[in-house]
């Protein structure tokens, strides 16, 4: 078999998978208009496969207000007309799978959008219809009614009710735009198995699978108060009991979706995204259930050797008891780019995903990113990451090396988090900008219009054009990592290695490979073997700060070795 393919028919194929996020909106444009589109997407096709990625995960492009980012879905079996048509989505579909590029599309149940089908005709039907039943209405406490029917908040900030022109109030846990399903209607659950149908026919090979902890709740009379609020960064507590996350029962319907992936050959695959406990995760990834979930670990992880070691340790033990290969993720459109999260001083905790919004909302000023070193963590974390059993998520741009786009103007935000917290939270527009493909032009290639968001002018010098000229930039170091990691991946175990300590993280794969990465402040000497590939230049036998060697066991003409 041709080495530089993945098995593409392969029922495993997902278990050490590199997925590649798309998020269609700011990918590429076909048609000028300043919004990306599946041609565009289609367009840039030989570029992926140049990646040498294995999957393209594409978050929504079904027909959206935007509300969220396309998270609030009119028709789950359509395409928004601004992203172009099912015809198209055939076509992009066919020419991914020409070049054995799986295709996970972004599936959406906890919530519709408030101008799907149901809900309006939710909103015309009078109070205790079935169509009501579709959603989660409530009549309001207090005198009149007027106040919400429990305290429950939104997650973009706000209450989590709204209240209709007839008095009664439906739930929301995103923005009134996004009615929260009921998911004990039967309807409801049908409909989706419809549409994950749908698509499966259609050639999709899996789903990645929105707010997945949140589908179903308690919704019992008196609805019962929060326990305590959660902050950004805390899970809901482990016991399967929170009246709106994380509840046991939520795994009878993916038992029911597990049911018509396995009617497919070869069956589709699920990944959750589900924001729990590291000790709930393997309900979500369980072979009876979705079978992965995205594990967020590295994300919430500041850049310390402690932390990546204890994270890596915990989730691959996991992964081994429950069966699902783990996942890994550094960026993607919900979080501060992680060139930005490692470019913060370490008192601030560089790395963490929380740490970088209080950041943001400076515009990116304070602290001071040093975004040298931001950039040589990122690269150095990557290869890391890329060296771990399990599936790696790589988000659109990180392998630019793009930093977040952090001083967006404020008349340009449109993201909810932003917009409904009162400019409290910054949001995440920011690593949404669109992609720079030139270094110059409109859009940078982009389109050949505006983009909907603006692009800074740094963008340019990092554009695919200018890192494909260059054989030591970002992109060509994450080339030459997804073809080693092809060439070398094997079983999914590791072995830690003499050396791994609180500065140094050494580990090797099956079949001698090895990945070494120093988090400290000085250089450190390289274990031996020869070294096929580096996130920085590599010298005299040391390994500098922050920069990670591939290294296989020495035999002499077999591989050049690739610094950057
Ligand atoms: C998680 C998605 O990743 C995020 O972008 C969205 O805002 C929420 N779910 C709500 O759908």
């Amino acid at each position: 078999m041709d080495s530089s393919q993945p098995p593409a028919a392969s029922a495993d194929w997902w278990r050490q998978a590199v997925v590649y996020q798309v998020y269609p909106r700011s990918f590429a444009d076909s048609d000028g208009d300043g919004v990306g589109d599946l041609r565009g997407i289609t367009s840039r096709i030989g570029y992926l496969a140049a990646l040498g990625i294995d999957a393209v995960w594409l978050s929504p492009f079904y027909p959206s207000a935007l509300a969220d980012g396309g998270y609030d879905v009119d028709d789950y079996r359509d395409v928004d007309p601004r992203l172009g048509t099912l015809a198209d989505f055939d076509e992009l579909t066919a020419g991914l799978h020409e070049y054995g590029i799986k295709v996970i599309v972004d599936i959406v149940p906890n919530h519709t959008s408030d101008r799907h089908a149901w809900f309006r005709e939710a909103l015309a039907a009078p109070k205790g219809s079935r169509a009501r039943d579709r959603y989660i209405f409530r009549d309001g406490r207090g005198p009149g009614g007027a106040e919400p029917p429990a305290d429950w908040p939104s997650a973009f900030g706000g209450p989590a009710w709204s209240r209709v022109p007839d008095g009664q109030w439906y739930l929301h846990l995103f923005t009134a735009q996004q009615p929260d399903l009921n998911w004990a209607n039967g309807e409801v659950r049908d409909d989706f198995l419809a549409t994950l149908r749908f698509w499966s026919d259609r050639g999709v090979d899996g789903f990645r699978v929105d707010v997945a902890h949140g589908l179903t709740k308690n919704l019992a009379e008196p609805l019962e108060p929060l326990p305590a609020k959660l902050n950004p960064g805390d899970w809901p507590p482990p016991t399967g009991t929170h009246p709106l996350w994380d509840r046991d029962e939520v795994h009878d319907i993916y038992a029911q979706w597990r049911q018509v992936f396995d009617e497919y050959d070869p069956p589709r695959v699920g990944v959750a995204e589900a924001w729990v406990h590291p000790s709930r995760r393997p309900r979500y990834a369980s072979p009876s259930g979705l079978g992965q979930a995205f594990n967020f670990d590295l994300l919430e992880a500041n850049w310390r050797a402690g932390e990546f070691l204890q994270v890596i340790i915990d989730n691959l033990a996991d992964a081994q008891r429950y069966g699902a290969s783990t996942t890994w993720v550094l960026s993607n459109h919900d979080v501060v780019r992680h060139a930005s999260r490692y470019a913060l001083p370490a008192a601030d905790g560089s790395g963490s995903r929380v740490n970088a919004k209080a950041w943001l909302l400076s515009n990116g000023t304070s602290p001071e990113p040093d975004r040298g070193l931001g950039l040589r963590r990122a690269r150095a974390a990557t290869l890391l990451m890329l060296a771990l059993p399990g599936s790696a998520y790589l988000y659109q741009g990180e392998e630019l090396g793009l930093h977040e786009v952090a001083d967006l103007p404020a008349d340009r935000l449109q993201d909810p988090a932003y917009l409904r917290s009162d400019g409290a939270d910054k949001g995440r527009d920011g690593c949404r900008v669109p992609l720079p493909w030139t270094g110059g032009g409109p859009a940078f290639g982009f389109g050949t219009g505006p983009a909907h968001l603006p692009q800074p002018d740094w963008f340019g010098p990092l554009s695919v054009e200018t890192q494909e000229r260059d054989p030591a930039s970002t992109l060509a170091l994450y080339r030459h990592a997804l073809s080693w990691r092809r060439r070398l991946q094997g079983a999914e175990t590791l072995e830690w290695m003499p050396g791994t300590n609180g500065q140094v993280l050494h580990f090797r794969r099956p079949g001698g490979w090895r990945s070494v990465t120093n988090f400290g402040s000085s250089a450190v000497p390289l274990p031996d073997g020869t070294v096929v590939l580096a996130s920085g230049p590599v010298e005299d036998g040391l390994l500098p700060a922050d920069t990670t060697a591939w290294i296989i066991p020495p035999s002499p003409g077999a591989a050049t070795r690739e610094d950057f």
